[in-house]
C-alpha cells in the first residue's frame, strides 16, 4: 500500500519569540524539523509533503533534497493547512500520515506501529493519542458508550465535562487519503478559534459510517509538542536522555549523562568512554576503546579507535587509530590525521593531512600543509601560509625534523629526513638530508653583562 506524509510547519511559532521559525530551533544541533522528516525514513513513504507559510527560503533550502513544499499564504487552521497539498496528493490511493513539525520527539517506531495498526484494522482515520496528567491545551478524544472514537474537541471548544477527558490527541494520525480530501472539503470554522481543524475530520469521517481507531501510545514524554522555549529545553533533555541510554546500551560508557550532549547521528563504538563536558554534534562515527573528553567539542568527525581526545574541539575532520589529541587542540577544515600520531597542548590544525607516527605535541599553528610519516614539529613552530591575500601550502616529507620555534613560509617543500635548526625562518624549499640553519649567527660579548650592570 502506498503510503504518503504531510508535515504541517506553517504555524506562526509566536511563543518561540524568535526571528528564525519555530520548526528550525535545534535539538541536539539539528532543526527541530529534520528530526522529524529523518524519523519517517525507513517508513517507505512515496511522497513528503512540508506545509510552511510564505517566504520560509530557510526551511526550503534546509530540506529541499527532501520533500515537496506547499505553501499556506493564509493560516486558517490544520485543516486549511493539509488542503494545500491537495494537488500533490488527492488522488493517490493509499494512506496519508499528517504529523506536526514541532513534535519531534515521536519516534520512528511509533509511526511505523500506527502505521500498522492502521492497515490491520482497516480503519480510515487511526489517531496517536496519550493519556496525560495535565491535558490542558490539547484536543481531546472524545470516546462514545461503545468506546468508539467519535470525535476531537479542542481546549477552547471544549465543555466542562470534555475539559476533564485527559485522553488526548498527539497531532499525529493516519488518514484513508481520498477520504481524508473528500472530507476536508466539509469542514467548517464554526468554532472558537474560527479555524478549519484538521481534528474535525473525525467527526465527518464518524459521522458516514467511517471507521476511527485510537493507537494510545503511554510514552507520554514522545508526543510533546514545542511551542516554547521552555519546553524546547524539556525536549533536548528528554532526546539527550533517550540517545545517552542507547549508547550505554550498546557498551560505550558515559560517565555523567546529564553532561553529556550526543546528537542523534553519533555512531559510538564498544567500550569508548565518553568524559563530562563533552559535545558531539553533527553527523560523527567514534570508534571502540577510545577517550573522549572531559570538555571536548566534536562535530561531522570521523575517528578510530583507541584514540584519546582530551579538552578539544574538532570539526569536520578524521582522526586515524591510536592517535593522542591534545589537551587543548583544535583540529578544522577537513584535516586528515593518520594512525598513532600524537597532537598535543595548544596545536590548531587546519586542512592538513598529517601522516602515521607524526607528533606536534606543543604550541603550533600548522595550516593548508601535507606532513608525511615520522615528522616532528617541534614546540612552537609554525606554516606560515598567509601573506595577507592568499593562502599557500607547506610540504614536509617523511621524517623531517623541525626544530623549535621556526617559521616555514610557505609556499615551500621540506624533502625527505632534513633537519630545521630551532629558530630558523625557512622561506626556501630544503633538499632531503639536509640541515637548514636560518637565523642569525649567535654572538658571545664576553665580559660585557658585567660592565653593562655598572
Ligand atoms: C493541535 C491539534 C490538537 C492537538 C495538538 C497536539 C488541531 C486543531 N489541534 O493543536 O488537537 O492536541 O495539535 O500538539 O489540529 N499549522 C499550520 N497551519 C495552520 C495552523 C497550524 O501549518 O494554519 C501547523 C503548526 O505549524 C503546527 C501544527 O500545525 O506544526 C499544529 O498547530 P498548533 O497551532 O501548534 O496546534 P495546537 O493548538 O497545538
Ligand atoms: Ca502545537
Amino acid at each position: 500500500m502506498n503510503k504518503f506524509a504531510v508535515i504541517l510547519a506553517a504555524g506562526k511559532g509566536t511563543r518561540m519569540k524568535s526571528d528564525k521559525d519555530k520548526v528550525l530551533h535545534p535539538l541536539l544541533g539539528k532543526p527541530m524539523i529534520s528530526h522529524v522528516i529523518d524519523n519517517l525514513e525507513g517508513l517507505n513513504l512515496t511522497k513528503k509533503v512540508v506545509v510552511i507559510s510564505d517566504g520560509r527560503e530557510d526551511i526550503k533550502s534546509l530540506l529541499k533534497n527532501e520533500v515537496d513544499f506547499v505553501v499556506q499564504h493564509e493560516r486558517l487552521g490544520t485543516g486549511h493547512a493539509v488542503k494545500m497539498t491537495r494537488e500533490l496528493l488527492e488522488k493517490e490511493i493509499g494512506t496519508t500520515l499528517v504529523i506536526c513539525g514541532d513534535t519531534p520527539l515521536i519516534k520512528s517506531e511509533t509511526i511505523a506501529k500506527l502505521f500498522e495498526i492502521h492497515q490491520s484494522n482497516q480503519a480510515d482515520i487511526t489517531i496517536l493519542s496519550t493519556t496525560v496528567k495535565e491535558p490542558y491545551g490539547y484536543g481531546r478524544i472524545v470516546r462514545n458508550d461503545n468506546n468508539e472514537v467519535v470525535k476531537i474537541v479542542e481546549e477552547k471548544d471544549a465543555t466542562i465535562e470534555e475539559k476533564l477527558i485527559t485522553e488526548i490527541n498527539t497531532g499525529t494520525y493516519c488518514f484513508n487519503n481520498q477520504l481524508l480530501f473528500q472530507s476536508l472539503l466539509e469542514l467548517k470554522n464554526d468554532n472558537a478559534q474560527n479555524e478549519y481543524y484538521l481534528t474535525d475530520v473525525v467527526k465527518v469521517v464518524s459521522a458516514h459510517g467511517g471507521k476511527i481507531c485510537a493507537y494510545i501510545t503511554f510514552d507520554e514524554e514522545e508526543t510533546l509538542g514545542i511551542n516554547d522555549r521552555v519546553a524546547l529545553e524539556k525536549a533536548n533533555r528528554i532526546l539527550k536522555c533517550r540517545v545517552n541510554e542507547k549508547l550505554m546500551q550498546n557498551g560505550v560508557t558515559i560517565i555523567d549523562r546529564n553532561n553529556t550532549y550526543i546528537s542523534v547521528d553519533t555512531v559510538i563504538g564498544k567500550d569508548t568512554t565518553i568524559y563530562p563536558g563533552t559535545i558531539c554534534m553533527g553527523k560523527n562515527i567514534i570508534g571502540n576503546n577510545c577517550d573522549i573528553g572531559p570538555n571536548t567539542q566534536l562535530e561531522n568527525i570521523t575517528i578510530g579507535n583507541n584514540v584519546n581526545v582530551c579538552q578539544s574541539v574538532i570539526t569536520d575532520c578524521t582522526i586515524g587509530n591510536n592517535t593522542k589529541v591534545g589537551p587543548f587542540a583544535h583540529f578544522r577544515n577537513q584535516s586528515v590525521i593518520g594512525d598513532n600520531v600524537r597532537i598535543g597542548n595548544f596545536v590548531e590544525v587546519k586542512n592538513t593531512k598529517i601522516d602515521k607516527y607524526s607528533k606536534a605535541a606543543h604550541l603550533s599553528y600548522i595550516g593548508d600543509a601535507e606532513i608525511g610519516k615520522n615528522v616532528n614539529v617541534g614546540c612552537g613552530s609554525i606554516t606560515v601560509n598567509y601573506d595577507g591575500k592568499n593562502k599557500y601550502q607547506t610540504i614536509i616529507k617523511d621524517n623531517v625534523f623541525v626544530g623549535c620555534n621556526s617559521n616555514l613560509i610557505a609556499p615551500v617543500t621540506i624533502a625527505e629526513n632534513a633537519y630545521i635548526a630551532a629558530g630558523s625562518t625557512i622561506n626556501r624549499d630544503v633538499p632531503s638530508d639536509s640541515l637548514a640553519i636560518a637565523r642569525s649567527k649567535q654572538e658571545n660579548k664576553v665580559g660585557y653583562a658585567k660592565k653593562y650592570r655598572k
